[in-house]
C-alpha cells in the first residue's frame, strides 16, 4: 500500500526545557489531540507523537517517517493510571522497576489492554511503554490528556535525532509542529525491557544500564540480537525493530573492535586502502585516540575513561560526518559497559554488521 502525504507548514515553537512554557505546550497539544504530529524532546532523543489511542493519527505517524508498518512506536504516558488502562497485568517485577526508575529512560513492554488500537502495536498483543522525565515530554503527554506514541523523530533507518535542527533536517514539511527544547541528555534511546517473560528479556539496551536493571531485581537475560555482531536470523526476532535497517548515516560504516594500539593500526591502514581508492574517509575516534589519525575528518566521541559521557554525542557526529560529505566513516569501538552497551549496539547496526575484529 501506498500512503499519501500531502506537504505540511511545519509549526516550530522554541521552549525553555527547564520551564516550558504553558501556552506553547498547549498549542502543540492541541494539534496531538485533532490527529496532528508533534515532535517534541525527551531526556533520551527527539520523538515524534501522536495520540496513541487514534489509530488515524498514529498511521500518519507510519507515514511521516516511512516507517514500517510492522514496528510499533513506544506509548509514553504521565501517570500510573494510564499504565492500567493500557495493560492487561502489571508484574511485580515491572512495579518495582517502575519505582525506582519511572520518569526515566526504560520502556517496559507489558501485554496489551483491549483498548489499544492494533496499528499502535502494530498488531501484537503486548505494548511497550515509557513515562519520560524531559519536562516537555511529560508536560505534552498531560495538556494532550491522553498516551501519547512516539518513535524516534528521524525517517526511518536514520540516526535518532539528539536536536531539533535533526528533526528538520528529515522531517520538515512532513509533520505538523516541532518544540525545540535544546539538544537531549541521554542522547540514546530508551533501554527497552520485556517483562511478559521472566526472568525479564533485555530487547534494546538504553539510558538505563543492565547493571542497574540487575541490581534492582535479579536476573535479566539478553535477547540474542543485542550483543550480535553479525546479523540474526529472522526466526530469533523478538522485538520488530530489531530487524529493519537503523542509524546508518549516507556514509558506509566500518566499525573495528578490538584493544587500542591494534585498533589505531587497523583504522590507519583502512584509511591508506580508501584513500587509494580515492574515497573521503572520516575517522570516528576517542579523545586519547584521535591525535594521531590522518583522515579527511576526525572527530572524537569523547574520553575511553568516560563511556555514558559519549552518548550525547553519537548520532550528532554521524551526521556531521554526513554533512562533510565523507564516504566512508572508520569507528573505533569503545567499552560496552554503562551505556557503553547502547553505543556499541548502535555502533553495529549503524555498520550494518560491517566489523572488524584484531586481536
Ligand atoms: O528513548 C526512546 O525510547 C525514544 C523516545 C522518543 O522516547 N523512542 C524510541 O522509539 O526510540 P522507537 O520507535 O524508535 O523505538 C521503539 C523500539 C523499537 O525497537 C520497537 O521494535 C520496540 O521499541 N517495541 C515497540 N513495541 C514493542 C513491543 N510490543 N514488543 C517489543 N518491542 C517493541
Ligand atoms: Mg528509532
Amino acid at each position: 500500500m501506498r500512503m499519501w502525504l500531502s506537504m505540511k507548514q511545519t509549526k516550530l515553537f522554541t521552549v525553555d526545557p527547564e520551564r516550558p512554557e504553558i501556552e506553547k505546550i498547549r498549542l502543540a497539544a492541541a494539534i496531538i489531540k485533532k490527529g496532528g504530529l508533534v515532535a517534541f524532546p525527551t531526556e533520551t532523543v527527539y520523538g515524534l507523537g501522536a495520540d496513541a489511542l487514534n489509530a488515524d493519527a498514529v498511521l500518519s505517524l507510519f507515514a511521516a517517517k516511512n516507517r514500517p508498518l510492522d514496528n510499533p512506536p513506544i506509548v509514553h504516558v504521565e501517570n500510573m493510571s494510564e499504565v492500567y488502562k493500557l495493560t492487561e497485568t502489571v508484574p511485580m517485577k515491572a512495579e518495582a522497576l517502575i519505582k525506582q526508575f519511572w520518569p526515566g529512560p526504560l520502556t517496559l513492554v507489558f501485554e496489551r489492554s483491549k483498548l489499544v488500537p492494533e496499528v499502535t502495536t502494530a498488531g501484537l498483543e503486548t505494548i511497550a511503554i515509557r513515562m519520560p522525565k524531559h519536562k516537555v515530554a511529560i508536560a505534552l503527554v498531560r495538556e494532550s490528556g491522553c498516551p501519547i506514541a512516539a518513535p524516534s523523530a528521524n525517517l526511518a533507518g536514520k540516526p535518532s535525532p539528539t536536536t531539533a535542527k535533526h528533526v528538520i533536517e528529515d522531517l520538515n514539511g512532513r509533520i505538523d509542529a516541532i518544540i525545540d527544547g535544546g539538544p537531549t541528555q541521554i542522547g540514546v534511546e530508551s533501554t527497552v525491557l520485556d517483562m511478559t517473560v521472566d526472568p525479564p528479556m533485555l530487547l534494546r539496551p538504553g539510558g538505563t544500564t543492565l547493571e542497574a536493571l540487575r541490581k534492582a531485581i535479579g536476573a535479566v537475560d539478553l535477547h540474542p540480537f543485542i550483543t550480535a555482531e553479525v546479523e540474526l536470523p529472522k526466526e530469533k526476532v523478538r522485538s520488530p525493530g530489531m530487524l529493519h535497517k537503523h542509524y546508518a548515516p549516507k556514509a558506509q560504516v566500518i566499525l573495528v573492535e578490538g584493544i587500542v594500539p591494534a585498533m589505531m593500526g587497523k583504522i590507519k591502514e583502512l584509511t591508506s586502502a580508501c584513500w587509494m581508492q580515492g574515497k573521503r574517509v572520516g575517522v570516528l575516534a576517542t579523545d586519547e585516540t584521535a591525535w594521531a589519525y590522518e583522515a579527511d575528518v576526525v572527530k572524537s566521541i569523547g574520553s575511553r575513561r568516560n563511556v555514558d559521557a559519549m552518548a550525547p554525542n553519537l548520532f550528532r557526529l554521524l551526521r556531521e560526518f554526513d554533512d562533510q560529505k565523507v564516504d566512508i566513516i572508520i569507528a573505533e569501538g569503545v567499552p560496552a559497559d554503562g551505556l557503553g552497551m547502547a553505543v556499541m549496539n548502535r555502533l553495529r547496526k549503524a555498520s550494518g554488521y560491517n566489523i572488524i575484529k584484531v586481536p
